[in-house]
């Protein structure tokens, strides 16, 4: 395993487990295995709605002793109806109690979005609040709080652009370690990355894979699946691997952190020995050529009518 390095010296492991889309019911058995697989970096968030499952799973391998808590990199990721000051520290009590610990490895404001509290989904642009009402800043200066009181060891944010991380670090001074985006061959987020690395920031890809599974109300018809990409199947073909390996090797030759999301034994393993796969310069390469600029995860079920977001002060 590659690992991450933060200032501080933590080391975070390059390749996690995503949880998204992994429904109660098979997330406990997905964690578990990976545990016993080697992945020491799981990949979690409240809205997920799989916390409590992913808990048990965690504390049954620590107490199984197959692994010790200090051995992990828990990740999970603040909630956009938890943005009011008063309600950040609640957003990562909740998490905790449902983990079942008493601190995260890394805590990520999840959008630069507020809902209204109670509201998990918006289904009327009445649900948002905008964000002069609950600015960015207020909610990070929480944040970094958090870190403070040891609730969490590091924090960051996800789905931020170049523009709203300057802002946060000039308003607080306070620089985010991480940034968590879509990134994948189709939508590879040069400018953003460049701006991170040079920033001492580090970047986690989600939706590595393209997502196959995201839910109905994200796909688009016209949408392209990276998994059956030519070029990618090539490159797997010739070195006898999957295509989500050549992605998730690709990904990692580049030190960014990727947390794909499997909940079947076989792909988990492939996924994690996608770090010991080495691929050529020229490969790399022609995967650095697929790009499309294109997201499958958009942000569009944001700017509903009547919300305050539109996409381009979203991606701004
Ligand atoms: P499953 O959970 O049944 O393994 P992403 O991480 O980009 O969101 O992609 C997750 C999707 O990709 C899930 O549908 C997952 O299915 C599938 N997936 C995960 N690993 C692999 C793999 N090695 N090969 C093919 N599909 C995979």
């Amino acid at each position: 395993m590659k690992y991450l390095e933060f200032k501080n010296g933590d080391k975070m492991p390059i390749l996690g487990l995503g949880t998204w889309k992994s429904d109660p019911g098979e997330v406990y058995q997905a964690v578990k295995t990976a545990i016993d697989l080697g992945y020491r970096h799981i990949d979690c968030a409240f809205i997920y709605g799989n916390e409590n499952e992913v808990g048990e799973a965690v504390n049954d391998s620590i107490r199984e002793g197959k692994v010790k808590r200090s051995d992990l990199w828990i990740t999970s990721k603040l909630w956009n109806s938890y943005h009011a000051k008063e309600d950040v520290r609640p957003g990562i009590e909740a998490t905790l109690q449902l983990l079942k610990l008493d601190y995260l490895d890394l805590y990520l404001m999840h959008w630069p979005v507020a809902l209204k509290s109670r509201i998990t989904y918006p289904t009327a642009g009445s649900d948002f609040v905008p964000l002069e009402q609950f600015p960015l800043i207020d909610t990070w200066i929480e944040m970094i709080k958090l870190q403070e009181s040891g609730l969490t060891k590091h924090i960051g944010v996800s789905n931020f652009s170049i523009s709203k991380i300057k802002s946060l670090t000039d308003l607080s001074g306070v620089k985010p370690e991480m940034n968590q985006c879509e990134r994948h061959p189709y939508f590879q987020q040069q400018t953003l990355i460049e701006y991170c690395k040079g920033n001492g920031i580090h970047f986690t890809c989600y939706s590595p894979l393209g997502s196959p599974d995201r839910p109905a109300r994200v796909v688009k018809d016209d949408a392209p699946i990276l998994l059956e990409n030519p070029t990618i199947s090539n490159i797997a073909r010739d070195h006898q691997i999957s295509p989500a390996q050549v992605i998730l090797s690709w990904t990692v030759a580049k030190a960014l952190a990727v947390v794909p999301k499997s909940v079947n034994s076989h792909r988990l393993a492939d996924n994690i020995a996608s770090c010991d796969i080495t691929l050529t310069n020229q490969e790399i390469e022609l995967i650095d050529g697929l790009d499309k600029n294109y997201r499958y995860i958009d942000g569009s079920f944001w700017a509903m009518d009547g919300s305050p977001y539109t996409i381009e002060t979203l991606w701004d």
